[in-house]
């Protein structure tokens, strides 16, 4: 794929699929409930839905904007758009956190097949939620088990991203998603009629107030990046590819609405299991994979709805890693000049290392965790809009947005956002919550 001859989405509905199966993964269903968990529930509902409301939407916008201007990948777009200038330094970091999201990322990608398949052989029928703990424990914890489900994962990011964009990533988000999403309300109903299930409603949707502080405004904000895929660009990539009759600033509130959607429903499917069947709701990354196959063990067809669960889990952080697997490849083959297959190999074996050294060391998972959703995204997404205000400035801005046949009257507000509102939340929270105002 060269840039006079660049692959792209054929249909809107296409683009906010793949959009949104970026958006839509592991982030939504694994690691949002887990930190809702640990942060005091419906507190950090709230801190969450304002910033992805108020900053993660502005900031999706701008992100697309510039893909879609530069026509380009993430560090081409910049080194385009303001040539000999230090900016295309945010497309780096956003490469960097490609390799490194990927590298934890894809273990847990690994674990929802490890999962697929013990539900379909039965391992969670009838047992208790002790029993299903320790199975969790005892899988997590080895190393070739765990490394063998990664590669097979690793390989099937490949394997369609050797497909392309239209073909590849395009096809399949478009069938999938949705039925993920039918999937979840179906999971949520049958946790729901659980005995004692509206202890978790409450814990989800009854505020506390005192619980919010500087660590669950960081790890809220550090989620809205992650589960939106903003900056690091994946949608800048993305915007790439999208047509000049796009309307971005819709395609970003769809893409929002939906991701939003999801973690909520998760959550909705995962809390009122958690207080049913007694299990700690802050018990960290392995909450879903604790908590789900108490539901499937003890619902009739629960090894049928455990295969299909964990399949459109897997197909939904499918849909997550190859967005950012393309994030690399597009660089590697427009700026590096590599072949497509070649470039996509090198990304996915050089990924493959490095999360061999996350399953080997755990404290490496978490680092690179932390690291990527809290430190690297926030600052890649402060340094963006920056980058819109400062360097495309309004003109240019507006008419990327116009000439789509956009709607035009909340863009003074966009821009209010982006150049007064998302800066100063990002640097607040941001150095808030690494300490420098005092705990
Ligand atoms: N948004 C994805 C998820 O929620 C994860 C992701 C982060 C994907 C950053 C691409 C870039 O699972």
């Amino acid at each position: 794929m060269n840039i006079s001859n660049r692959d792209s989405f054929s249909s809107k509905f296409g683009v906010i699929a793949a959009a949104a199966g970026s958006a839509v993964g592991l982030g939504n269903i694994w690691r949002f409930p887990y930190l809702l968990g640990q942060n005091g529930g419906a507190a950090f509902l709230i801190t969450y839905l304002v910033i992805a409301f108020l900053v993660g939407i502005p900031i999706m916008m701008s992100e697309m904007i510039i893909g879609r201007k530069a026509q380009r990948n993430v560090i081409g777009a910049f080194k385009h758009l303001t040539p000999g200038k230090p900016w295309f330094l945010i497309g780096v970091m956003g490469v960097g956190a490609a390799f490194l999201i990927m590298s934890f990322y894809s273990i847990v990608g690994g674990w929802t097949l490890e999962y697929i398949y013990s539900s379909a052989v039965g391992a969670f029928t009838n047992r208790t939620p002790a029993e299903i703990q320790a199975q969790y424990q005892t899988y997590t914890s080895g190393f070739w088990r765990p490394l063998f489900w990664m590669v097979l994962f690793m390989l099937l990011n490949v394997l369609i991203v050797l497909g392309g964009v239209k073909d590849g990533i395009e096809k399949y988000s478009k069938i999938l998603m949705p039925l993920l999403f039918v999937l979840l309300v179906f999971l949520m109903i049958r946790s729901l009629t659980l005995p004692g299930a509206m202890a978790g409603v409450d814990f989800l949707f009854r505020p506390d107030f005192t619980k919010i502080n500087s660590k669950v405004i960081l790890d809220a904000l550090g989620q809205v990046f992650f589960s939106m895929s903003i900056g690091m660009g994946v949608m800048a990539t993305y915007g790439s590819y999208v047509s000049k009759k796009e309307k971005l600033g819709t395609t970003s509130v769809w893409v929002s609405m939906t991701d939003t959607t999801v973690a909520v429903l998760a959550s909705l499917v995962i809390f009122p299991a958690v207080f049913a069947f007694g299990l700690q709701p802050d018990s960290g990354p392995g909450l879903v994979f604790v908590t789900l196959p108490n539901i499937f063990g003890h619902m009739s067809g629960g090894i049928v709805f455990g295969v299909i669960f964990f399949s459109l889990l897997a197909i939904a952080a499918l849909t997550s890693t190859i967005s950012l697997l393309e994030v690399v490849v597009a660089y590697f083959t427009e700026e590096l000049k590599m072949k497509r297959n070649i470039a996509t190999w090198l990304a996915a074996g050089t990924m493959t290392l490095l999360s061999i050294l996350c399953i080997k060391f755990s404290a490496l998972f978490s680092g690179f965790e932390f690291l990527t959703a809290n430190i690297m995204l926030p600052l890649g997404g402060l340094f963006i809009v920056l980058f819109v205000v400062w360097q495309l400035k309004k003109i240019a801005t507006r008419k990327e947005l116009e000439e789509s046949g956009h709607q035009m009257k909340l863009f003074p507000v966009f821009w209010l956002i982006i150049k007064y509102l998302a800066p100063v939340a990002i640097a607040f929270v941001f150095l808030n919550g690494l300490g420098f105002f005092g705990q």
